[in-house]
């Protein structure tokens, strides 16, 4: 049998860390030898996930001892280190193991934004390892795949601009719509907040409810508004207005537009299947078919739906994925699998979990 690459994970006890072993437990090419957690630390992994446990990979995982994040120690051992914490503390952890010749996969924010200030004003902490940010690659391998294949550090996106981006990409590459009036709509299941417990994101909180938050100003505008600003060639500003879902996983984002002329749905389903020609792990479903999260639920695609609407010269993008698999962890793998030199596709979740 052929010798996996051996990684490690900082923060295995959050959602992105539980959907990386998840992800990880199924994967040939790469093998975890060690999963931090500050808490859990000392605790098989298969005391704290029991899907970790029975033959062959599964098992091997389950015995693996939850260690202190300790950067030797990830270093001593592992090829990449994904780090599956909050913003902040990434950015200290990152450095640490660029300085000891690991590659860094970092989840968090913390290396997205590629404006210091912008960074900061958002954030509102200071960016102590700003040198770094003109190297990390902002890991959406539809946009950068060459540059990811290249690089130690990645800036992995965030859920929601995965999905915002990934949808406006074809439109404004091609100067379909009018940049200065785009509105987007989006909607995430509740472990898009992470594992910690906040009354905000309790079950009586949030089952059958639904909500708006941090309108006008959520955390993930500047970086929709950088990406899709290189996209269009010219510095766009957009309305981004998040909401909760009643449901576990999942992102819808729908898109408002204007459209720069009269185009038909059609031609828009045109650009659009040839724009994602090639990209596996983007679906641009047919003409009437609009995207569900069901369809999406714990896998790497995005899917997209597309409709015009006429009387309005309004250009409507529908956009699909899983927060944790392709907004998180099932990306992160990706991009691990282009560092590392492996096929980007192997061991990603393509099938969907179904109810
Ligand atoms: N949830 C999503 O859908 C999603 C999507 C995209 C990106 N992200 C980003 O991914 C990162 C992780 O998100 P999450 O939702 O998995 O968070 P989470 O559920 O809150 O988990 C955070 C993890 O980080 C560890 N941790 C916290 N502080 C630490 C420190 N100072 N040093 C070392 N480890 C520390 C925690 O374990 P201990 O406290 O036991 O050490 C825990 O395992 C965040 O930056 C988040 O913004 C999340």
């Amino acid at each position: 049998m052929t010798k996996r690459i051996p990684v490690g994970l900082v923060g295995v006890t959050g959602y992105t860390g539980m959907e990386l072993a998840r992800v990880l437990a199924g994967h040939p090419g790469l093998e975890l030898v060690r999963a931090t957690s500050r808490s859990e630390a000392g605790k098989k992994l298969s005391v704290l996930y029991p899907f970790l446990s029975g033959p062959g990979d599964l098992g091997r995982m389950g015995e693996i001892v939850v260690s202190q994040p300790d950067p030797a120690d990830l270093a001593a051992n592992c090829k990449l280190v994904f780090l599956a914490v909050p913003h902040k503390t990434a950015m200290e952890i990152a450095a640490a193991l660029l300085d000891k010749g690991v590659k860094v996969v970092d989840l968090s924010a913390d290396f997205r934004i590629r404006d210091k200030a912008t960074y900061e004003k958002w954030y509102a902490v200071e960016h102590t390892q700003a040198a770094l940010l003109a190297e990390a690659v902002y890991g959406l391998p539809e946009l950068y795949r060459d540059k990811v294949r290249a690089a130690r550090l990645i800036a992995n996106p965030g859920c929601y601009p995965t999905s915002a981006i990934l949808g406006l990409a074809p439109a404004l590459e091609k100067g379909l719509v009018h940049t200065g009036d785009i509105v987007i709509d989006a909607k995430s299941g509740t472990s898009g907040a992470g594992r910690k417990a906040a009354v905000g994101t309790l079950y009586c909180e949030v089952a059958d409810s639904f909500r708006a938050y941090n309108l006008t100003k959520h955390r993930h505008t500047p970086e929709i508004e950088q990406e899709v600003s290189l996209l269009a060639g010219e510095d766009i500003a957009l309305s981004f207005n998040t909401h909760l879902l009643p449901i576990s996983r999942g992102i819808l984002s729908t898109i408002y537009t204007r459209l720069n002329k009269p185009t038909t749905l059609a031609e828009v389903h045109a650009l659009y299947a040839a724009r994602y020609k090639d990209q596996p792990l983007v679906r641009v479903l047919p003409a009437g078919t609009l995207p569900e999260t069901r369809w999406v639920r714990g896998t790497m695609f995005c899917d997209i739906g597309l409709a015009v609407d006429e009387r309005l010269g309004r250009l409507i993008i529908l956009s699909a994925i899983d927060n944790v698999c392709r907004g998180a962890s099932g990306q992160a793998v990706a991009n691990a699998n282009l560092m590392l030199g492996l096929d980007e596709l192997t061991g990603l979740p393509t099938a969907p979990l179904m109810p």
